[in-house]
């Protein structure tokens, strides 16, 4: 049966996918009945959290005294830690203001080793475009921060990238014999590594782009994080779905994906998105101006359709 018109998720309501299981619902990731609630008896081995970074964004995202912002952390942090499996994998998209000595990504790593997760990496993605200056580096970088519960699953294979090895001359003798990194090397593929240096950030042109979402996650990162922390039907979670950049990649590569948006207009935007992709196989309204002054700015027809 085709979708034509979308709910309305008010704050305290699951929209629950009737064909592959995943939930998304309009709650709030600080409140811990909110979580079992979208949890649904279910843990996950995979969290990708991305909070608000604690910025003067718009109207929407405010700066608050950096101590309100860890205590309220905390707060989703905990709930995460309480709905991961034993042995799961915590992914955590954050920022530093460099003027602002590098608040809040500091404070939230101080905050995070009192708790029950270990730092197992701190990834950067490189983006290709940053805030040009004359006068200091460029700002290029996104911060993924890697920890782990326990001791989950790792997939290598999610590690390597289609950019081939361009650098030879470290020799080695094995077995008698002298040989070339190319030969010793088990792919002609360089690793990501902890510097992603081969994904777009998200902009007007590209498909995915929804408009308006000022902080969405490229796809192909979510892929790679999916793709090296869980297997097929595995849940995971998300509990900052905004432009539903992780539900849409769960669906993708075949997990079942429980998010959830303290916005009904983001929750609204994450369901269409993932409906919109079912509908007609794009991952987003390319340059169609879905949001504008962070309301929904076009009918359910455009954002089922395109
Ligand atoms: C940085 S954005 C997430 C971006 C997302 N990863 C993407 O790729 O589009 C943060 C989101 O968190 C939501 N949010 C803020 N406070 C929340 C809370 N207490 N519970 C759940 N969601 C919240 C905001 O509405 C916003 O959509």
């Amino acid at each position: 049966m085709k979708i034509t018109k979308l709910p309305t998720l008010k704050y305290g309501t699951i929209w629950e996918d009737p064909i592959k299981g995943h939930r998304i619902g309009c709650l709030d990731a600080t409140n811990k009945k909110d979580v079992i609630k979208l949890m649904n008896g279910r843990k996950s081995v995979l969290a990708i959290q991305d909070p608000p970074y604690n910025l003067n964004l718009n109207k929407e995202f405010k700066e608050l005294p950096i101590k309100e912002y860890i205590s309220w952390s905390e707060k989703w942090v905990d709930n995460t830690i309480e709905i991961l499996e034993e042995n799961a994998s915590l992914y955590v998209w954050l920022g530093g203001d460099i003027k602002n000595g590098l608040q809040p990504l500091v404070d939230f790593v101080l905050m995070m080793r009192n708790k029950p997760v270990k730092l197992k990496n701190f990834i950067t993605l490189r983006k290709q475009r940053g805030y040009g200056t004359q006068k200091n580096w460029m700002s290029v970088r996104q911060e993924l921060l890697y920890y782990v519960k326990n001791n989950p699953f790792f997939n290598v294979k999610a590690e390597y990238t289609n950019i081939p090895k361009i650098l030879r001359g470290y020799y080695k003798t094995v077995g008698g014999k002298l040989t070339e990194t190319m030969e010793r090397s088990k792919s002609p593929y360089i690793r990501a590594g902890n510097v992603w240096v081969d994904i777009q950030q998200v902009f007007y042109l590209l498909e995915e782009h929804v408009e308006g979402c000022y902080t969405q996650k490229p796809l192909k990162a979510i892929a790679r994080i999916i793709d090296a922390s869980s297997n097929k039907n595995d849940p995971i979670v998300d509990f900052f779905a905004h432009s539903g950049s992780t539900l849409l990649q769960a669906e993708i590569s075949n997990r079942k994906c429980y998010t959830m948006d303290i916005s009904p207009i983001y929750c609204k935007i994450t369901l269409a998105r993932l409906l919109h992709y079912r509908n007609t196989g794009k991952t987003g309204w390319g340059r169609i101006k879905i949001i504008k002054n962070e309301e929904i700015a076009v009918n359910d027809e455009v954002l089922l359709r395109g």
